[in-house]
């Protein structure tokens, strides 16, 4: 058996923080947000959390893959923002769906973390144990970001993407890789918020995202071609065969050294950063949603998935859709 993308869904909050709108909180401006990053704008939830985001990507990927959440019998969400420490943001998709005959869990893996997941429903779904899952990446970053620090607030917006994924006889996600680093945990973090208990005495204090943007940079660049070249190795395919090398959505500059590394031009790497920012485990499923639904991928065409992010973690894979 071999597991087949059938179908995607996206949401984002519907309030769009411009890049304006943030150089009125922090010491920034469009100008060095867009020449840093290719980011425009972002959007904000002031309102959904990450279940309720999921759960609706969830039933777009649903509708798009015309099934009903009574055939689903996994879903796998990968967040490093889940609104509960339990439960789990799946199992509160679940119930928000109406998914009554799946099992539910999560993923942390941060920005890779789709990428995690999808290996992991494609494992389950190969090994015979399961017909068809949700794979969701959602994150609501807003609540995490330290809104008086400049080198990490403009770079994070909210989201959630999803895919629904089937046993299937004909090829689908062909090959994933997957890597992690913990040695380099502390390059991209955020401590949790409830820390200590009576014996310790620490006092909660919350935590916020925090960066060596330029570690993280060099990694990403480094890494990511590495890997996808590895996988197109392992699975003997020719780079020139693949449609899209669809990204993790961090910085347009990431992405253009990985074309430049990669040797291919940036119409092979569809971008969509310029107005969502970094949606952290939602880049890559929503950039996916936004390709299907404009007709982009066609059966047949072969797509890698890759991602990086905190951990530090990476992964791609070589799906034929
Ligand atoms: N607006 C204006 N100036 C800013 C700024 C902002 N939002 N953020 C940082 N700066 C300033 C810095 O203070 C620094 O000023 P200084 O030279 O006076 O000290 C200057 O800009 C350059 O900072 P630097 O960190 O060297 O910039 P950079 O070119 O490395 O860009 C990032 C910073 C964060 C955009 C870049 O390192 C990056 O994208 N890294 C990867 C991060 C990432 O993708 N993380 C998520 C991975 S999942």
């Amino acid at each position: 058996m071999r597991t087949k993308i059938i179908g995607t869904g996206s949401f984002a909050p519907a309030r769009v923080v411009t890049n304006d709108d943030l150089a009125e909180i922090v010491e920034t401006s469009d100008e060095w947000i867009r020449t840093r990053t290719g980011i425009g704008q972002r959007r904000i939830s002031d309102g959904p959390g990450t279940a309720v985001m999921a759960a609706e990507a969830a039933r777009q990927a649903m509708e798009n893959g015309g099934i009903g959440p009574e055939d689903i019998d996994l879903i796998i969400t990968a967040t490093s923002t889940s609104d509960y420490c339990f439960p789990s943001t799946a199992c509160e998709v679940q119930g928000m769906i109406g998914a009554v005959n799946a099992v539910g869990y999560d993923i942390s893996a941060a920005c890779s973390g789709f990428i995690f997941a999808l290996n992991a429903a494609d494992a389950l779904i190969r090994a015979g144990m399961y017909q068809r899952g949700l794979v969701i990446g959602a994150d609501n970053l807003s609540k995490i970001v330290d809104w008086a620090d400049r080198s990490t607030c403009v770079l994070f917006g909210d989201g959630a993407g999803a895919a629904v994924v089937e046993a299937s006889r004909e090829e689908g996600v062909i090959r994933t890789i997957l890597g992690s680093d913990g040695c380099k945990a502390s390059v991209l973090k955020c401590q949790s918020r409830t820390m200590g208990n009576f014996l310790t005495g620490d006092k909660p204090e919350p935590g916020y995202i925090s960066m060596e943007g330029q570690e993280v940079f060099k990694f990403a660049v480094k890494k990511v071609p590495e890997c996808i070249q590895n996988l197109l190795a392992d699975s003997g395919t020719d780079l020139k065969d693949v449609k899209y090398l669809i990204l993790h959505q961090a910085n347009y500059r990431i992405c253009e050294s990985i074309a430049k590394r990669l040797k291919v031009s940036m119409d092979k790497i569809p971008m969509n950063i310029e107005r969502y920012g970094n949606t952290s485990g939602a880049t890559i499923p929503m950039l996916l949603d936004e390709l299907n639904r404009e007709g982009k991928i066609k059966p047949g065409d072969k797509v890698v998935l890759a991602g990086f992010g905190a951990g530090l973690t990476w992964g791609a894979s070589l799906v034929q859709w």
